[in-house]
Parts: structure tokens; sequence; C-alpha cells
């Protein structure tokens, strides 16, 4: 069997999809090593998950930098210290400019928990239900210049119930996300999953603009 995908994980906070994908790898459902996990905040519950699994970790705070592009470089020299094959931004809350993006390109996947193109940015689970949306849910995509705008992979979607509360929604479709998003890391470590023509392809066929679809 080949060698396992080197994962770099880039956190912000609790970590939740983290730990889905150090439980996916211990089920064997995921053929990857974690080598990393960075986080920009010090507090991040994240790092301690990855020290209770016994992987390195690596906090480089955003405000000990300048501007934007100096954290970004500082962060894509940490990050290429580990050789990953693949990059997973895990709740990582900074918007990344070109100066780290661009090594990564074709090797960098994000979760928005947002069925995209709705709802870029923040607060989606409450901008879903101000819009009286049926549906809500959580879309891994390759991420791209553009901010939540790169091409979908898988996108799940979640009945959003009669009297729902944001928090209500987010944690149900947060149990998605544990899904789906060591799922599509299967698919790039397997290699079915790769970034062409800015699409999405699967076994060597473009996937629809939405990603592959998973109707809880
Ligand atoms: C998730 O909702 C993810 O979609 C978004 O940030 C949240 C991270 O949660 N990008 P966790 O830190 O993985 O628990």
């Amino acid at each position: 069997m080949a060698e396992p995908c080197r994962l770099v994980i880039l956190i912000s906070g609790s970590g939740s999809n983290l730990q889905a994908f150090i439980d996916a790898i211990a089920r064997g459902e995921l053929h990857a090593r974690i080598v990393a996990v960075i986080s920009n905040k010090a507090a991040a519950l994240g790092l301690q998950r990855a020290e209770t699994a016994g992987i390195p970790t690596a906090t480089i705070d955003h405000k000990q930098f300048a501007n934007r592009e100096q954290f970004d470089a500082a962060l894509r020299d940490c990050v290429e210290q580990f050789q990953p094959d693949l990059v997973i931004l895990a709740g990582f809350m900074r918007i990344l400019t070109p100066v780290f993006l661009r090594p990564f390109i074709g090797r960098l996947l994000n979760i928005h928990p947002s069925l995209l193109p709705k709802y870029p940015g923040l607060h989606t689970h409450q901008r879903a239900l101000d819009a009286g949306d049926a549906q809500a849910g959580a879309t891994v995509h390759f991420v791209t210049e553009e901010l939540d705008g790169g091409p979908a992979i898988i996108q799940a979607q979640v009945a959003v119930q009669y009297g729902d509360t944001a928090e209500q929604l987010a944690a149900r479709v947060l149990q998605v996300e544990h899904r789906i998003y060591p799922r599509a890391a299967e698919w790039f470590a397997t290699g079915r999953l790769s970034l062409h023509d800015n699409r999405a392809t699967l076994d060597g066929t473009p996937l629809p603009v939405t990603g592959f679809i998973i109707q809880d």
C-alpha cells in the first residue's frame, strides 16, 4: 500500500473536525497521517486534541505580524516544513492571501458550513434561517483565491426543522461535516480527487458545481 497521505491541519478553535480526521484515521477509513496541527491561537482546544493524539503542534499568532502577507508567509513556511501532500483548513478563522494560497492550490481543502455558493463568510446558519431555507448544510471545497468560492467536492444537505435556532442547526450540520470532510480527504489520499481547470474531478470526471451531494 502507498505511504499514508501527509496532512497538515490548520485550526483556530474547537477542532471537532480535526478530531473527526483523527478518528477516521484510527478507524482505518482514511489512509493518512496528520504530520502537524497549526493554530493561530494558542488557546485553541484543537491543540489539546492534537497533543492527546501525539501529533506535533505549532502556534503562529497572527497578532505578532504587521500585516496579513507577513503572517501568511510565516504560516506558509511553517506548513511547508512538514512537507504535506494535503493541507486541511478546519475552522481556521483567518482570511488567507495569495502569499499563503498559491503554493498549495490543488492540495488545499476547506469546509464551509453552508450550501455554497449560498452564504460565503460568517453567520451562515442564521442567514439560512432568516431566508426561510428548507435546507442548510456544509460544503467541502478546494480553496482558490476567492473566499469560500473554490470548486465544491462534497455537499451535505441538512433539513431545517421548524423552530430551529442557529445553534441547533449548527450542531446538526457539524455532525455531517465530520462525515464528509475525512471522506473528501480519503478521495484525495487515494488519488481519486484532483483540481482540473478549476473543477473538482473525481475518478477523471468533473463533479457537478455543487460537488457530490449527500442528503441527510
Ligand atoms: C465548522 O463549522 C466549519 O465548517 C467552519 O468552522 C467550524 C469549525 O469547527 N469552517 P471545529 O473547530 O472543527 O469544531
